[in-house]
């Protein structure tokens, strides 16, 4: 396996980054993950752009034109041109002493890696969820490598048998741990404003342009926890997730059998003609 590390291509036993490394310390950095399909990298610039954004609100000094223009070598170099594959790339803050202040003139730690990876399939149906308190901090629009708050809730959802854990603060529904969720109510799709509470997903961003186009009318409002019993359908959005439709949410059952609602289904078909 390879590993991109500062500007080089070495095995991953021999990707070797310091302790001291910020990134180590203080989960003080930035994070992405997109996937190249077998036509091409899927909103490739969209993944790109939100991680220069995220680097950028943190302060990081790095042009992510460097992993751009590395990626396509990379990729030759790990075996993975042209193939199905998840690529994960991280910015931190670079290695340095011990100081919570950020460091003058320290090069930014680069790495990315890529596996070999399917997609789910678009019709994925029959999702299951817990809803856990969101007690992660205030600023969830930063894609930042420290996940506790995601990881933890997750980990609730895994012990539950559930496939995600849906956070709740001040009894409004935010996202998933590492997806944002939807609802449909009366026709209409209702999903959490992008700002500091949730990560703006760039699928995300896509169904919602989707909705547009189907003339879907879409509103951006939180969704209390109370409401969940009155919404006709809820489906969540990811990478790694595309558009999947949620059968249980806490307690609140969906759908008991195999079933999908209409809306869904069509955002569904529609996401999986931008994968052709
Ligand atoms: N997670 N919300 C959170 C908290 C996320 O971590 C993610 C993505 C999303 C969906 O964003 P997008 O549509 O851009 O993938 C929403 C990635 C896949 C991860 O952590 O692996």
């Amino acid at each position: 396996e390879k590993v991109y590390l500062n500007g080089k291509i070495v095995t991953a036993d021999n990707a070797k980054i310091s302790v001291f490394d910020r990134g180590f310390l203080f989960g003080d950095g930035i994070y992405e993950v997109m996937v190249q399909l077998e036509n091409g990298m899927f909103y490739k610039k969209a993944h790109l752009d939100r991680l220069q954004d995220n680097l950028d609100k943190i302060g990081i000094p790095y042009n992510v034109k460097e992993i751009d223009d590395n990626l396509d070598g990379f990729l030759h170099a790990a075996g993975l041109e042209g193939e199905s594959c998840l690529i994960y790339m991280q910015v931190t803050r670079g290695v340095a002493p011990r100081k919570h202040a950020y460091p003058k003139n320290v090069p930014p730690s680069v790495m990315m890696y890529a596996l070999p990876y399917n997609l789910p399939p678009i019709n994925l149906k029959n999702m299951k969820a817990v809803l856990e308190p969101d007690f992660r901090w205030h600023r969830c629009d930063i894609k930042s490598i420290s996940l506790l708050g995601n990881i933890m809730t997750n980990e609730t959802a895994m012990n539950a048998n559930t496939d995600e854990a849906v956070l709740v603060r001040n009894g409004m529904i935010s996202e998933g741990s590492h997806t944002n969720i939807f609802f449909v109510k009366d026709g209409n799709v209702i999903t959490h404003p992008a700002n500091e509470h949730i990560l703006n997903g760039i699928s995300r961003q896509i169904v919602i342009k989707l909705c547009r186009k189907l003339e879907i009318p879409v509103i951006e409002k939180p969704v209390a926890e109370n409401e969940i019993k009155n919404m006709d359908e809820a489906f969540f959005t990811g990478t790694t997730t595309q558009v999947a439709s949620i059968a249980q949410l806490g307690h609140h059952v969906f759908y008991e059998n195999d079933a999908i609602g209409e809306v869904t289904a069509r955002l569904q078909k529609a996401f999986a003609e931008l994968r052709k």
